[in-house]
């Protein structure tokens, strides 16, 4: 076996089905398709769709969908992909392989691991740089990040908001490290998945417009709670850019599904994206209340800093306390599944996703308290 595994998602694949609590899943509870196609209308014209191959890189109607949530971009510098792990890996694939000279991808860590691992996996050099936690606030350590981007950099990948830790990353922080990368001829691909699900009013910033040397992957299955659409995108800085990715997506799965794209094309309109925003918002606003208070009660073994979005907390554990091993403990002892820092290159630390139920989320971290007593 000559590829390094995807850890996380492995174990999320193995387990998520069989635990009694997942609390690994890092979105807000899945909607129902009844939750937005809700007319006798809209409903027979789902029922009508013909299922043949939709349009390779999504249809006009979505990739206008798309396009008007990034302004200043049109149809044409939209991919749509199946979820977001299509158009991460289209994006890393595409770089990798139009940038021969440079093997080497400055990657945030802790970050979601897809990117990192391709770029391994496609035989170029990963160089971390460091969303560092420091007096309670996670910060990206832009001086190692200076030193880390040369002539051998063919992109930052970056994660905002962050997945694991929720972390929004300022404009200013933005315009940074897209201006370091134009400065070292490299690309930024910034995953936005997370975005439009912040604790609080207003959207997270966006590379979006920055500069022509920036990349946006995204999807529905986090901030929209539409996983099972598989349906995401990338925002291509210029239309050869699109031009080209399109060309590699012709090798992986030809198009998005034909329903997914409908299904997709609908959510994202104006009306309907505030409604299930509106709704995403509200889940991880009042579930962060309920982690806090556990997070809180648990001082001695634990801390976590507040999530500015997404419906997941990092949580450091006690210095003693081995994050795999209590993963583990916890699965086989208690069947609840959370993540460990391991799979996101940060031992000591777990993800915990509080995007479920309020019914499920209590019951599912009283279980964790249960375990946790034997560290006491
Ligand atoms: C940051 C990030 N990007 C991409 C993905 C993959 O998303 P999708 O389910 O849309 O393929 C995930 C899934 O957890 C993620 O956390």
């Amino acid at each position: 076996m000559i590829l390094d595994r995807f850890e996380l998602e492995r174990m999320q694949s193995e387990w998520e089905h069989r635990v009694e609590y997942n609390l690994s899943e890092s979105g807000v509870k899945p909607m129902h398709i009844r939750d937005f196609v809700d007319t006798e209308k809209l409903q027979n014209q789902l029922l009508d769709i013909e299922l043949g191959y939709s349009q390779t890189n999504g249809t006009l109607d979505l990739r206008e969908a798309i396009s008007y949530h990034y302004p200043g971009t049109t149809a044409e510098h939209i991919i749509a992909t199946n979820g977001g792990a299509e158009a991460n890996f289209l994006t890393t694939w595409w770089l990798r392989k139009e940038n021969p000279d440079r093997d080497e991808l400055v990657f945030m860590i802790p970050n979601y691991m897809q990117i990192g691992g391709i770029w391994k996996n496609l035989g170029g050099k990963v160089i971390p740089f460091k969303l560092e936690l420091k007096n309670d606030v996670w910060n990206p350590d832009i001086d190692g990040l200076k030193a880390s981007v040369t002539s051998k950099t063919a992109a930052i990948a970056i994660c905002t908001p962050s997945n694991p830790t929720g972390k929004i990353l300022s404009e200013s922080d933005l315009r940074t490290i897209v201006a370091i990368a134009k400065k070292n001829g490299a690309y930024v691909v910034s995953d936005e998945i997370y975005r439009g699900a912040e604790l609080q009013e207003g959207k997270a910033p966006s590379v979006n417009g920055l500069a022509d040397n920036v990349l946006i992957t995204s999807s529905l299955s986090k901030a929209y709670g539409l996983p099972g659409l598989r349906l995401g995108w990338v925002v291509c800085p210029t239309l050869q850019a699109a031009t080209e990715l399109w060309t590699y997506s012709d090798y992986t799965t030809i198009c998005p599904t034909k329903a997914s794209d409908w299904l997709a094309t609908l959510a994202l309109s104006q009306e309907v994206q505030a409604k299930i925003e509106k709704r995403t918002r509200k889940v991880v606003r009042e579930n962060w209340a309920i982690m806090e208070q556990w997070i809180d009660s648990h001082s001695s073994l634990l801390s976590g800093v507040a999530p500015e979005a997404a419906a997941i907390c990092f949580i450091k554990l006690r210095d003693d306390i081995d994050s795999l091993d209590f993963t583990m403990r916890l699965l086989k002892e208690k069947s609840v599944l959370v993540s460990p820092g391991e799979h996101f290159d940060m031992p000591g630390f777990l993800r915990i996703g509080f995007g479920s139920e309020k019914e499920y989320l209590m019951p599912a971290l009283e279980r964790i308290s249960e375990l946790l007593k034997d560290y006491q």
